[in-house]
């Protein structure tokens, strides 16, 4: 006797920010959701259509009028092939928030998947997304999560993807602006981004191996800076890269935010520390002192091959969650392994560099001790720094 079959429909969606890593880890759901050898084995056959535009598609599409805005997309196999090589997202995103107390349109989300008859909904997104994720759990809907931000300010997961293509960016570009600024005996500041989160300019300036770096979680002090700089050039120094993360602020001071408002989750738009700092370095040492933002540049390009990998394991394992029936979880990146935690962990706080364990203020830049005498890392024995953000 032929053994039946069951349908099911997951749903696939990226909110918030574009970064490289979204259209591999969406290849893989879709390549293991509706993998023939897999479907045969568990006993379900899957669909999956992708939502357009985040949450802001799953909002908008009308399910009965045969989706006349356009933001369903029936994805297989052969339409993803090749997504793994492509950076930003092929699906689109946005940054609505469908809880917005403001503009609330969780009622017609919810509705909205309900008619579009999802059995599963996959959520890959930074703190805004599986904060929505984490709210539509609550309300009952079968979702799983898949951590991205260049920030890597996900608590849950020591891996969010897009952070490694980022720091990529940040090497390249720094080491192109070496050639330059060594030419001329040039100070380079360049802002990173990263939010109220220093990963990425503490691992990018790491990677890069700038002279100083500035975090969010440290507040600076200029003087100290220019200190650290005359310093080195007595010391024989030609040229200095520091980076600066767009969430830094000097001691006393606020965060720089550019133009006004904030967007649907609340968050205002930093950036501008890096063009303050290379002035007031400027006045301070009198040598020719430049900044450059890198901006957006960060979240462009092709995905590493960190980040393809990634991609694939999160997008393999939020099947496996949905298979296994195991909603409410962000599928993540723990201790070396891929694992997941439930949603409501990841949401609220923000995962921030601790700057007892992982940020020298001496001399402002990464640590140079890493083990303690019992050969265990030192922050296993701190406590991980967080913040609630508002
Ligand atoms: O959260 C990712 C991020 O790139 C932050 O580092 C940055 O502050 C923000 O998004 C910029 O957002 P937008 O692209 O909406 O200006």
């Amino acid at each position: 006797m032929a053994k039946t079959m069951k349908k099911q429909r997951i749903g696939l969606l990226t909110g918030g920010g574009d970064c490289a890593g979204l259209n591999p880890a969406m290849k893989w759901v879709v390549k293991t959701a509706m993998d023939e050898r897999l479907q045969w084995e568990r006993g379900v056959q899957y669909e999956v259509l992708g939502i357009r535009d985040g949450w802001k598609g799953l909002v908008r599409v009308e399910p009965t009028s045969m989706d006349i805005p356009g933001y369903i997309v029936p994805l297989n196999p052969e339409m993803v092939r090749t997504w793994d090589r492509y950076g930003g997202t092929f699906l689109g995103t946005s940054r609505t928030n469908p809880y917005n107390p403001q503009n609330d349109q969780s009622k017609t989300l919810l509705e909205n998947i309900e008619r579009l008859g999802l059995h599963a909904l996959i959520a890959i997104g930074g703190e805004d997304t599986q904060g929505v994720a984490c709210q539509l759990a609550k309300a009952g809907v079968n979702v799983v999560g898949i951590p991205k931000t260049i920030d890597k300010d996900l608590p849950g997961s020591d891996y969010t993807l897009g952070f490694e293509t980022a720091l990529n960016v940040i090497t390249e570009e720094v080491d192109r602006l070496r050639t330059t600024a060594g030419s001329h005996k040039r100070i380079f500041v360049v802002e990173t981004m990263g939010r109220h989160a220093g990963w990425l300019a503490l691992e990018g300036g790491e990677s890069c191996g700038a002279f100083v770096i500035l975090i969010p979680e440290h507040d600076f002090s200029v003087q100290k800076v220019c200190d650290l700089v005359e310093e080195g050039r007595r010391e024989g120094a030609r040229y200095e890269i520091i980076v600066v993360a767009e969430g830094a602020k000097p001691e006393g001071g606020q965060e720089f935010v550019t133009g006004v408002g904030v967007d649907s989750f609340g968050h205002k738009t930093l950036g501008g520390i890096g063009d303050y700092l290379a002035q007031e370095i400027r006045k301070g040492t009198r040598i020719d002192t430049r900044c450059v933002v890198l901006s957006h540049l960060q979240r462009g390009g092709a995905p590493c091959a960190y980040d393809r990998r990634m991609g694939r394991y999160f997008g393999i394992a939020a099947v496996d969650l949905v298979v296994n029936e195991s909603f409410g979880r962000m599928v993540s990146y723990r201790n070396g392994r891929i694992t997941a935690v439930p949603i409501e962990e990841v949401v609220g706080e923000l995962k921030l560099v601790n700057v007892k364990t992982e940020y020298d203020t001496d001399r402002y830049n990464g640590r140079r001790s890493i083990l303690d005498h019992f050969g265990r890392r030192l922050e296993e024995h701190a406590d991980q720094a967080a913040i609630r953000h508002g």
